[in-house]
Order: structure tokens, then sequence, then C-alpha cells
């Protein structure tokens, strides 16, 4: 195996701390993306702190004429495939965009990938494919069927079509990474997530009202059968979750052929838990209010994390109060962004 490993999205929030991470163990990460959702100062601060600046593509995975000149001029075995559209609110109002963007890319890649004899996937999945689980923590063998909104769809369908490819290929292989909620940056604050607008999601939200941006935070609910009324959720440090991808590549030495592994902490958190542990952790207070809840919310879902732990070796190790230190360090080094 060389150590050259293909990053679709690899300049967005988990794919640029997961190729900090692959530098650190010794890979050499190849960058695809569009930019579409991330800004291309990302490679000098990925510079910055590995002394290393990878070699980058602006292009367009659906756009299989160009990618394939990546598959001509570098030689890899593996590729990590982050890059996607994400925001679910946005993808009940475009699902065709969605469709065409998340599952489109995933088409061409493989395509690729079967033409060049590039033999292993690693795909960026989410939580969001169990739905509404039954029970909590959630196996990875619970059952799967539709999602609630198309962007959990396309994980959904980009799962099936990669398993069927492994099926009909069977030299290849697919490790598909179902991801709790990631929070939290790399710990020199050079980079982290950078919501474009008003953030949906909830740890960017709370970032943007302690800085003074949002004048308070709305609780979307507190009247879940939850610990506090509020919702649970996994969240996971994005430090941690990217180290998930390093051990995963190694899990390709051994004879698979297509598997899920859930990355999570194993616990879930509720909003008002998240709330305090950032207060207390940056000694900031958080204004709140509590609204209705938000339309397509589940009330709890967390995952187990048994089987990553035992067959990829790996868990995570960084705290709730790791997070909160870290987003919200992010933050302050950046208050106009990335630049
Ligand atoms: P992100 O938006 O920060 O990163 C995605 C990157 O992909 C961006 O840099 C964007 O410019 C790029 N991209 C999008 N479409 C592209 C295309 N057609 N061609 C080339 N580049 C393209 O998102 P993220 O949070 O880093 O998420 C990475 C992956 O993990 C996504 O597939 C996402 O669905 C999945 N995921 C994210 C979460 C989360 O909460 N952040 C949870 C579960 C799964
Ligand atoms: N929340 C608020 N106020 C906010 C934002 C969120 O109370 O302003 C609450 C939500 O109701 C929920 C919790 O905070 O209970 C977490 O919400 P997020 O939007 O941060 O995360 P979700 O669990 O809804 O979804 C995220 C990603 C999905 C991904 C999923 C599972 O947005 O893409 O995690 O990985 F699929």
């Amino acid at each position: 195996m060389n150590n050259k490993v293909l990053v679709t999205g690899g300049t967005g929030y988990i794919g640029s701390h997961s190729v900090v991470e692959l530098i650190n163990a010794g890979y050499e990460p190849i960058i695809v993306d569009n930019l579409c959702n991330s800004k291309i100062q990302v490679l000098d601060r990925i510079e910055k702190i590995t002394g290393k600046r990878p070699t980058f593509y602006k292009i367009d995975c659906t756009n299989e004429e160009e990618f394939e000149k990546v598959f001509v001029n570098e030689k890899f075995d593996s590729v990590i495939h982050f890059a996607g559209l994400k925001a679910v609110g946005e993808s009940v109002i475009k699902p065709l965009e969605y469709y065409q963007n998340n599952v489109g890319s995933a088409l061409v890649l493989l395509k690729l990938m079967k033409k060049y004899n590039v033999k292993n996937i690693i795909f960026s999945s989410s939580a969001t494919v169990y739905g509404d689980p039954i029970s909590v923590p959630v196996y990875e063998n619970a059952e799967i069927k539709h999602a609630t909104n198309p962007y959990g769809e396309t994980k959904i369908i980009i799962e099936r079509i990669i398993e069927d490819f492994v099926k009909a290929n069977p030299s290849f292989k697919g490790i598909l990474l179902r991801y709790a909620n990631p929070i939290g940056a790399h710990k020199s604050g050079l980079i982290g997530e950078e919501p474009i607008g008003i953030p949906n999601n909830l740890m960017p939200y709370i970032t943007q009202v302690a800085i003074g941006k949002l004048d308070h935070l709305n609780v979307f609910g507190n009247d879940y059968n939850t610990i506090d009324g509020t919702g649970v959720r996994d969240y996971i440090h994005v430090v941690d979750l990217a180290k998930g991808h390093v051990s995963a590549l190694k899990k390709f030495k051994e004879d698979i052929t297509c598997v899920a592994y859930n990355l999570g902490t194993g616990r879930g958190t509720s909003v008002l838990e998240l709330v305090h542990a950032f207060e207390k952790a940056n000694n900031i207070k958080i204004p709140y209010v509590i609204t209705k809840r938000r339309f397509g919310d589940i009330a709890i879902n967390y995952l187990s994390a048994e089987k990553a732990l035992k067959e990829l070796n790996w868990k995570a190790n960084l705290t709730i109060e790791d997070c909160c230190r870290d987003s919200w360090n992010f933050q302050v080094n950046n208050k106009d962004g990335i630049k």
C-alpha cells in the first residue's frame, strides 16, 4: 500500500481535521474539493499545524472528466469520501440538488475507482440513517428504513450503492462510518466549523451567542421524554472523529467486504447539559429561550461505540468540556472567519 490517500471534501470541517490527523499519522492526503462550503485558506491553516501542505485540486466530484485527471495524475489505494452537502433543512427545500450532488458524486467516484483499480473507500455516513431509533444506544445492526429528510436519504442510498458495488466487485472494500454529532475544533484554534449565515447546529449557534453575534439561543422544545425535556444527542470531538478515519484506513489491511461502524461516544447529552457545560468550561453565560420543537427533530439519539472499539481499536477520548473549550477557542480566534 502506498501512503497517499484521496480525500474528497478535505477542506471542510471534518475533512480538514482528518487531513491533519492523516498527515500526523504519516499519510499523504490529496484533497479534492469544489470549495462550495469551505475556503482555500484552510490549506494554509493545515500547513501551519502540520508543517506540510497537502496537494489540492479544486474540482467538483460530479464532474467526471475533471475528476478523472486526479486519478491519472496521482497513485493512491484508498479514498475517504467526505464531499457532500449536509444542511438538513436546505435538503428539504432543494431535494434534487442534494440527490444530484451527493449521490452523483458517489457514483462518479466509484466509477473512477473501478476504472483505475482503487480498491478502498471510506464513506462519511451519519447517525441520521437510523431515523428515530427504537432504542439507544443504537447499534450498527439496527434496521435502516427511511430517513426523515432528503439529506439523510442520500446517506442511506450511498451506503447501499457502496454495498452493492463491493458485492459486485469482491476485491474492493468499503467502510461506512456513521458519525455522531461532531463539535469542537483543533486545539490550535486554526481550523474549525464555519457555518455560512445563521447556524443550524447547536454548538456553532452557542459560540455565536457567546461572542455576541446572536442575541440568545433558542432551545427547540423542553417537553421531550429526556432527562430535562430537551433533545439528547451524542456529541463527539471532531479530532476524535478525525482519528477514527486513520483507524479505519488500517482496517483495509484485513480481509473485509463492506462494513459499517458508528463513530460516537456511547453517551447522550441534552441541549441544556451542553449549554451548561459550555458556560462552565468558558465562564460565559449563554442566554436562552425555550421555543417550540423544531420540525423533524427526534428526542434521543446516541450511538453504541463498542464495534469500533473492538474492530478498529478506536474510541473517543476527549470530553464534552474539551469540545466546549475548543469550539470557543476557534470562535475567538476567528471572529471574522478563516482568512
Ligand atoms: P463541510 O460542508 O464542512 O465539508 C464538506 C466539503 O465537501 C466542503 O468543503 C464542500 O466544499 C465539499 N463539497 C461538497 N460537494 C462537493 C462536490 N460535489 N465536489 C467537491 N467538493 C464538494 O461538512 P462536514 O461537516 O465536514 O461533513 C463532511 C461529511 O460528513 C459530509 O458528507 C457530511 O454529510 C458528513 N456528516 C457530517 C455531520 C456533521 O454534523 N457535520 C454528521 C454526519 C455526517
Ligand atoms: N438545537 C436547539 N437549538 C438550536 C439548534 C439545535 O435547541 O439552535 C437542538 C436540536 O433540537 C437538537 C440538538 O440541539 O435537539 C442538536 O441539533 P443539531 O442541529 O446540532 O444536530 P442534529 O442532531 O439535529 O443533526 C446533526 C446534523 C445532521 C446529522 C445528525 C446526526 O445536522 O446532519 O446530526 O449525525 F445527520
